[in-house]
């Protein structure tokens, strides 16, 4: 199976990143999923943004949390990145996957539930995904790993692979202890002896975020089953080589 390929936040090297900008560049570009991260607004709505404020990447500051999505939605999420994106604004959820369903993309959602718990997440976030009939093409994944363990309770069919940065004793016992059918580690600390454990043992190895083609390369090489990155468009380039 050819290694698959994740937009992170969208073709977010070049488009302000989780925005229909980013997200529709990516499919343009040949991705096949696209990584997004969400939190919840006031009014407990599933919001696409990756910081839990807004002051890096909109015009405005202070916590998601605080803002209704109303409030949300009158901010710029593409100033900050150029003149010609100003008028772009941070998608609901819904939104995302209203464009999304329709589209042969498959979706990582990442719950963004590690310092804030944002009660209630989970339930609000499967009930949209049921809604647009999109579990079958989501991947769920989070650095808050007692998250995943609940959306799992929930859906049994909900497919999860936790997010980590640092090497983990027993990799395959510890995804089978949360139940995940993957994992998702920083790609400097994935090893071709991790893929092929991680393999031999029916879980899927999903590195993150790799940009630079060295490193894209040895991935393809090893055969993990995604990269996830900020450039599609030249991992996309660099797969059709790797294959010919
Ligand atoms: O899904 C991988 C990646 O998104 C995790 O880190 O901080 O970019 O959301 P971050
Ligand atoms: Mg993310």
């Amino acid at each position: 199976m050819a290694t698959k390929i994740i937009a992170h936040r969208g073709a977010s090297s070049k488009y302000p990143e989780n925005t229909m900008f980013a997200y529709k560049q990516a499919l343009k570009d040949g991705a096949d999923a696209i990584e997004l991260d969400i939190h919840l607004s006031r009014d407990k709505i599933p919001v696409v943004i990756h910081d839990e404020t807004v002051d890096r990447t909109t015009d405005g500051y202070g916590f998601v949390k605080d803002y209704s999505v109303s409030e949300l939605k009158k901010l710029s999420a593409g100033h900050w990145k150029g003149w010609k994106f100003r008028k772009a604004e941070i998608p609901t959820l819904e939104e995302v996957l209203e464009w999304i369903q329709p589209t042969p993309l498959h979706l990582v959602i990442e719950l963004k539930n590690n310092l804030f718990p944002y009660k209630g997440m989970e339930e609000i976030m499967l009930e949209l995904i049921d809604k647009y009939r999109m579990m079958e093409r989501t991947i769920f994944s989070s650095f808050n790993h007692d998250s995943l363990l609940k959306i799992k309770r929930l859906n049994h069919n909900a497919e999860t692979a936790p997010l980590y940065s640092k090497p983990i004793p027993d990799p395959v016992r510890y995804a089978r202890s949360i139940s995940a059918s993957g994992l998702h580690p920083y790609y400097r600390i994935t090893t071709e002896q991790l893929v092929r454990t991680l393999h031999k043992n029916g879980l899927k190895i999903r590195p993150y975020t790799v940009n630079s083609p060295h490193f894209m390369a040895i991935l393809f090489r090893w055969g993990v089953d995604a990269v996830i990155t900020d450039e599609p468009a030249q991992a996309a380039k660099l797969r059709k080589i790797k294959m010919k």
